[in-house]
C-alpha cells in the first residue's frame, strides 16, 4: 500500500524556514572568538555554545523523539548537559554551571547541530500523512523556540562581552552610529477610550499557547506616552537623585539599589566625567535622545513615580497594563508592524523616535516595554500538551509582562499579542519604560 506523506509544497517550506533559521544561529556567532563561545559571567546569561546546543538538544527531545526519529549517542551523552528547565524530561547541569563545562567542544556542538539538522530534514521526507500535522506542530515550536535563544544570543553576548577591561573591549559588530536629532519636548500623551474588547491572539496563524484564548476585558480610558522614555529623561532621574530616594521604589526595588549599588541603567558607563554606553558596536557617548535601555522592572517603576510627583504634565504616570500596551498597538501605533526596527535591520541599537502627531511609535521592536501587569494565565488559558506545558505555564509566577519586542528581535517572530516575561531585576535585556496614566474624574 503506498505511504502517504505530507503533501511536497508544505514540507519545501517547512523544510526552508527550518532551515533559514538554524543557520541565522550560527550565523551569528561567526565574530565569536573560541573563548567568547565559553563564557558565563552570572548564572542567567548563557554562554554561545550552550546556546547552539540547547536549541538543537530542543529539536532532539521534542520532535525527533516522541515521532520516532533517528536518535544517536550524542543525543544521551549531551541530554543532562542541554536540557535547559524540563523538569518532566530528567536531571538537568544546574543553570550557572553551563559556563564550567570544557565538553563538549564547540566544534563537537557544532558537528551535534548538523546531525539534528539532517535528521530532522529524514524525518520531514519520512512522515506518514498521520503524523505530518504533529510533526508540523513540534517543528513550529521548535523553529520558535530557536528564534527565542536568537534573541537570548544578542543579549547574551552583549554582556560576556561587557565584562573585559575597557581598553580591551572588543565591539561584537562595526555598525554606522545613528544620526542625532534635536531633543523633542515631553511627549504627548494619546487618547484611548478603551470600551470592552477581546485581548489575546485570534486567527489561524502560529501563537504561544500564553496568547491564547482570545477573550473579552473591560478597559477603562487612559493615556498613553506617544513615545519611549529618553537617556534624556533618565539622565534626569539620575541626576535628580532618583536612586538615592527610597520614597519612589517598592522595597524589593530598595533592596536591589542598595544590594547591587545601583545607580544607572546597566551599560552606562562614566569614563573621566562623561557618560558612555557599552552597545553592540562598543562604547559611544550616551546619545540622550535615544531611548533609555537595560532598565529592570523596579527602575522602570521608580521612574514612572518620579516623572509623576515632579512634572504637572506628567501627573498620574505609572507603566502601562498589558491589555492597555496591546490595544495601543492595535488601535494607535504609527508604525507599520513590519517596521525596520527588528533584529532584520542589524541595527542591533534602539532607534531614535519619529514622532507622528496623534499616533504612539515605538511599538514594534524598539525594546521590550515593562508593564504592570503579573505573568497570569488569560481566563481558560490551556498549555500545551506533554513535556511542552513546562515552556510557558509554569513561569506564571511572581514575573512581569513585557511587550513590544526589540531591536534584538527576528521580525518573523514578533506579533502585537507576544508576552515576553521576566523576573522584575532583570536588566540584560532590551528593556525601555513607556508611561501611561488613568483619566482623572
Ligand atoms: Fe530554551
Amino acid at each position: 500500500m503506498a505511504t502517504v506523506t505530507m503533501p511536497f509544497s508544505r514540507r519545501t517550506l517547512i523544510a526552508e524556514s527550518f532551515r533559514r533559521v538554524r543557520a541565522a544561529s550560527v550565523d551569528m556567532c561567526a565574530p565569536l572568538t573560541p573563548e567568547e563561545y565559553r563564557l558565563q559571567p552570572v548564572e542567567e546569561v548563557s554562554p554561545p555554545w550552550w546556546n547552539l546546543g540547547h536549541t538543537s538538544w530542543f529539536f532532539a527531545r521534542n520532535v525527533l523523539a516522541p515521532l520516532g526519529g533517528r536518535r544517536t549517542a550524542e543525543d544521551d551523552a549531551y541530554d543532562y548537559l542541554l536540557n535547559s528547565y524540563y523538569a518532566s524530561l530528567g536531571a538537568r547541569l544546574p543553570r550557572g554551571k553551563r559556563g564550567s563545562v570544557s565538553r563538549p567542544t564547540t566544534n563537537e556542538i557544532l558537528r551535534y547541530r548538523q546531525s539534528v539538522d539532517a535528521r530532522v530534514e529524514e524525518l520531514l521526507e519520512s512522515i506518514d500523512g498521520q503524523h505530518s500535522s504533529e510533526l508540523e506542530r513540534l517543528l513550529a515550536i521548535g523553529i520558535q523556540h530557536e528564534q527565542q535563544h536568537q534573541e537570548l544570543f544578542y543579549t547574551e553576548i552583549k554582556y560576556i562581552l561587557a565584562q573585559n577591561p575597557r581598553p580591551l573591549r572588543r565591539a561584537y559588530a562595526n555598525l554606522p552610529p545613528e544620526q542625532q536629532v534635536a531633543p523633542p519636548g515631553p511627549a504627548a500623551w494619546i487618547f484611548s477610550d478603551g470600551g470592552l474588547l477581546e485581548f489575546g491572539h485570534r486567527g489561524s496563524g502560529w501563537c504561544w499557547d500564553n496568547e491564547l484564548p482570545l477573550h473579552p476585558y473591560y478597559l477603562p480610558p487612559f493615556e498613553i506616552a506617544e513615545r519611549l522614555v529618553t537617556c534624556r529623561e533618565f539622565l534626569a532621574f539620575v541626576r535628580e537623585g532618583g536612586y538615592a530616594n527610597p520614597l519612589l521604589w517598592l522595597d524589593n526595588g530598595w533592596r536591589e539599589v542598595e544590594a547591587q549599588r545601583l545607580a544607572a541603567p546597566l551599560y552606562w558607563e562614566n569614563v573621566d566625567g562623561t557618560r558612555w554606553i557599552w552597545t553592540l558596536s562598543g562604547m559611544k557617548p550616551l546619545a540622550l535622545e535615544e531611548p533609555a535601555c537595560h532598565v529592570s522592572f523596579y527602575e522602570a517603576d521608580a521612574f514612572a513615580r518620579w516623572k509623576s510627583a515632579t512634572f504637572d504634565e506628567y501627573r498620574g504616570a505609572r507603566l502601562p497594563s498589558e491589555r492597555e500596551w496591546e490595544h495601543a498597538a492595535q488601535a494607535l501605533a504609527s508604525e507599520p508592524l513590519a517596521s525596520e526596527a527588528f533584529l532584520d535591520s542589524q541595527r542591533l541599537h534602539p532607534a531614535i523616535a519619529r514622532a507622528t502627531p496623534g499616533l504612539v511609535s515605538q511599538m514594534n521592536g524598539a525594546l521590550w516595554q515593562w508593564t504592570s501587569s503579573y505573568y497570569e494565565p488569560y481566563p481558560g488559558y490551556r498549555p500545551f500538551p506533554g513535556a511542552l506545558a513546562e515552556y510557558n505555564g509554569k513561569f506564571m509566577d511572581n514575573q512581569r509582562v513585557l511587550r513590544g519586542g526589540s531591536c534584538v528581535t527576528p521580525r518573523d517572530h514578533y506579533r502585537h499579542t507576544y508576552r515576553n516575561f521576566w523576573p522584575a531585576p532583570t536588566r540584560f535585556q532590551f528593556t525601555g519604560i513607556r508611561l501611561a496614566r488613568s483619566l482623572e474624574d
